[in-house]
């Protein structure tokens, strides 16, 4: 297998004027103009949960959540302070599998990644079975407690998802994600780059699993696409940003969509961005609802798949947009 260096050590080189040209992205669609029409994002106020259902388009703003801001705050420090340990602690804990509880790496799948993304990550799970590193000695306790509050967020969330697609509250995630539902901590690093023009923090993709939430340091880069063009989406303090995930997709037979986002990066500060995706059991088999496939009379548009396997596959290929989805279309 190849080694690659971290984009840490990387824009940590003495003198870096250019990257790589592995790290290039020259082709389209990866530097589409961004939108220059500024165009708020749907807002989900937590506390008024139940009257202001999350927007079909896939990507919501979460206030009123409730989780406190000095946790979040806990959280994005714990994690830089992890990315910022020395290379070998972080590849000595690492497993190298998407089933691993704890994988360091770069890019996005550094074994087949063709052009290399300017990001480390690290991927913890949290639930259902809880898993932390040593480092920093602060990380458990604030990962635990994290997790959990957003784990809260998220039902709820999917509660609203439920009763919006005509189903009970408690449906998606009773019967399709009970204890066992998956939730983990992905931490993405990016170091500032000399070229983020030529850069990508990651390419445009959707996330899989049903609901991914996500908090960043103060520094923007998230980009949603929107009728077709690129959005900025700036970080805003004490919110969560709220993403379909494919997997809702399917069950709800396509009426949701996930989105399409992706990270660029820029040449001043290090940006740090933490998401949670929360998914059905590993073993759970994801198809397009029966109940909802019947109610709307139509054919199921996707096929059946462990949820387990979709990872798996989706760790074997490069990021390209839907194509895990459209797989099993
Ligand atoms: C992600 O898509 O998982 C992360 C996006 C971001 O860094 O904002
Ligand atoms: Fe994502």
């Amino acid at each position: 297998p190849r080694k690659l260096t971290t984009v840490k050590a990387l824009s940590e080189s003495p003198g870096l004027s250019s990257i790589p040209s592995i790290y290039t992205f020259l082709k389209q669609p990866y530097h589409e103009p961004v939108s220059d029409t500024e165009e708020p994002i749907p807002t989900i106020d937590f506390s008024l949960l139940t009257s202001s259902l999350p927007d079909e388009r896939g990507y919501s703003l979460v206030t009123s959540h409730g989780v406190p801001e000095r946790m979040m705050k806990a959280i994005i420090e714990a994690c830089r302070e992890f990315l910022e340990l020395p290379e070998e602690e972080k590849r000595g804990i690492s497993g190298k599998h998407v089933l691993d509880p704890i994988r360091f790496g770069t890019s996005f799948n550094e074994s087949v990644d063709e052009i290399l993304c300017w990001r480390d990550y690290v991927k913890i799970f949290q639930h259902p079975e809880f898993h932390s590193p040593n480092k920093p000695p602060s990380f458990r306790e604030i990962a635990l407690e994290y997790s959990k509050r957003v784990r809260l967020v998220a039902r709820e969330i999917i509660r609203g998802i439920s009763e919006s697609l005509g189903l009970e509250k408690d449906y998606i995630y009773e019967t399709l994600n009970p204890e066992n539902g998956l939730q983990l901590i992905a931490a993405n690093l990016y170091p500032p780059c000399p070229q983020p023009e030529l850069a990508m923090g990651l390419p445009p993709h959707s996330d899989h699993g049903l609901l991914t939430l996500l908090i960043q340091n103060q520094i923007g880069g998230l980009q949603v696409q929107h009728k077709g063009k690129w959005v900025n989406i700036d970080p805003i303090p004490n919110s969560f940003l709220a993403n379909i995930g494919d997997h809702i997709e399917i069950l709800s037979n396509g009426k949701y969509k996930s989105v399409l986002h992706r990270a660029v990066v820029n040449n001043r500060d290090v940006r740090i961005s933490i998401a949670v995706p929360h998914g059905p059991a590993l073993d759970a088999i994801f198809s397009p609802d029966s109940k909802l496939v019947e109610n709307v009379g139509n054919p199921p548009a996707y096929g059946a798949m462990k949820y387990k396997e979709y990872l798996e596959f989706q760790q074997g290929t490069m990021l390209n947009g839907k194509s895990f989805l459209e797989r099993i279309r």
